[in-house]
């Protein structure tokens, strides 16, 4: 790509890219899982959706609908009784599905169901899928994919801007000299890995821009490692270091009504065994803890300021465009109902202009 000023093309105006009416389906955190014992149920709510997630004996969290489908209780009241919820109003018993088994004042339970969620656990932390079903794994760092991992928790805070806006930090290429005082060009390379998720690598050959790279520059072959992978627009992993030792940090996010984001960083690690492995892996993930706070620490005042408008993005801005594309091709679904989000008139009218601008264009 040439790294001249020249201008590239944004005419449309994104649907899903920091929208918060919307947000793309797929995995939201939702709890850290030691937050959650075995019969406790605690409520949650996330992407304007009111939940509440339990544990039964089987030690598998489950997330429900937090209303009661009698009389619209509060399931969070209400008790858990081996691997089913019980409500605290009238005593109906759900089971992990969400199906009624227990009326107490009836001799069979009727028919009814509760919205189940799809939950899993990862990292240390409980995410539940937006949709019905899952249609990809739980997100992971993409170097430790069939590794096993160990992981801690980083920083839990608030931004004033949407986790999009937050997210396309770790690509912009301009700031990493600019704010972080580091190199002064850095070019990515993209792959789609999925419909929802996307990998951007650095490809820059080695250059010895800064005292720090000088200092790292044995211990890498040709570019440093860095690269970033996104998950469903709201979570993003970067994976950092020399070749003898990667540093991962997964930036879990959900938006906040109001375009806001609430920010929970993990640190992870490649498990090794023993109690010498398990030494070094707190030794590394302290390491990464270091690493993150001196990047969080020059990023956070934008994230809480920003009006962000990238309204003239430049050939450097590549990959934030290629990104903010890549979320308008996944699904989203509307804050609040979490069913699939309509257009606007407007929008409407943009997409039939483009669609019949490509056919002319073809
Ligand atoms: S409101 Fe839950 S059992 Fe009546
Ligand atoms: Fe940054």
């Amino acid at each position: 790509m040439n790294l001249n000023s020249q201008n590239i093309n944004s005419s449309r105006k994104p649907k899903n890219f920091n929208n918060p009416e919307r947000f793309i389906e797929g995995w939201y955190w939702a709890i850290p899982a030691h937050e959650l014992s075995v019969g406790e149920v605690k409520s949650v709510n996330i992407l304007g959706r009111e939940l509440v997630i339990f544990r039964g004996k089987d030690r598998k969290a489950v997330t429900f609908d937090a209303y009661c489908p009698h009389m619209g209780a509060h399931l969070a009241e209400g008790k858990v009784e081996g691997n089913e919820l019980r409500c605290f109003f009238h005593h109906w018993k759900f089971d992990g599905g969400g199906f009624c088994v227990d009326i107490p004042c009836l001799d069979k339970p009727l028919p009814i169901k509760l919205k189940a969620w799809p939950t899993g656990e990862k990292y240390g932390m409980i995410w539940v899928w937006t949709g019905e079903v899952p249609l990809q794994p739980l997100p992971f760092v993409p170097e430790l994919e069939h590794k096993e991992s160990r992981s801690a928790f980083g920083s839990h805070f608030f931004t004033n801007c949407h986790p999009h806006v937050v997210l396309i930090n770790t690509i912009d290429a301009q700031h990493f000299n600019t704010v972080h005082k580091l190199v002064s060009t850095i070019v990515f390379a993209r792959e789609e890995l999925h419909q929802n998720a996307i990998n951007f690598t650095n490809i820059t050959p080695s250059c010895e821009d800064t005292l720090l790279i000088k200092l790292i520059r044995p211990f890498y072959k040709n570019s440093l490692t860095y690269s970033v992978c996104y998950w469903y627009g709201s979570i993003g992993t970067a994976t950092f270091g020399p070749d003898f030792l990667h540093f991962h940090i997964m930036f879990a996010m959900r938006p906040l009504a109001e375009g806001k984001a609430e920010i929970q960083t993990l640190f992870i690690v490649k498990r090794y065994k023993g109690m010498n492995g398990w030494l070094y892996n707190q030794f590394v993930l302290w390491l990464t803890k270091i690493a993150s706070e001196y990047f969080l620490k020059a990023d956070i005042k934008i994230f809480q300021k920003i009006k962000f408008d990238l309204k003239t993005p430049i050939n450097v801005d590549q990959s934030i465009v290629q990104f903010i594309n890549h979320l308008e091709r996944q699904n989203a679904l509307s804050w609040g109902t979490w069913q699939p989000a309509r257009s606007t008139r407007d929008e409407e009218v943009r997409e039939n202009r483009d669609k019949w601008r490509d056919v002319l264009n073809d």
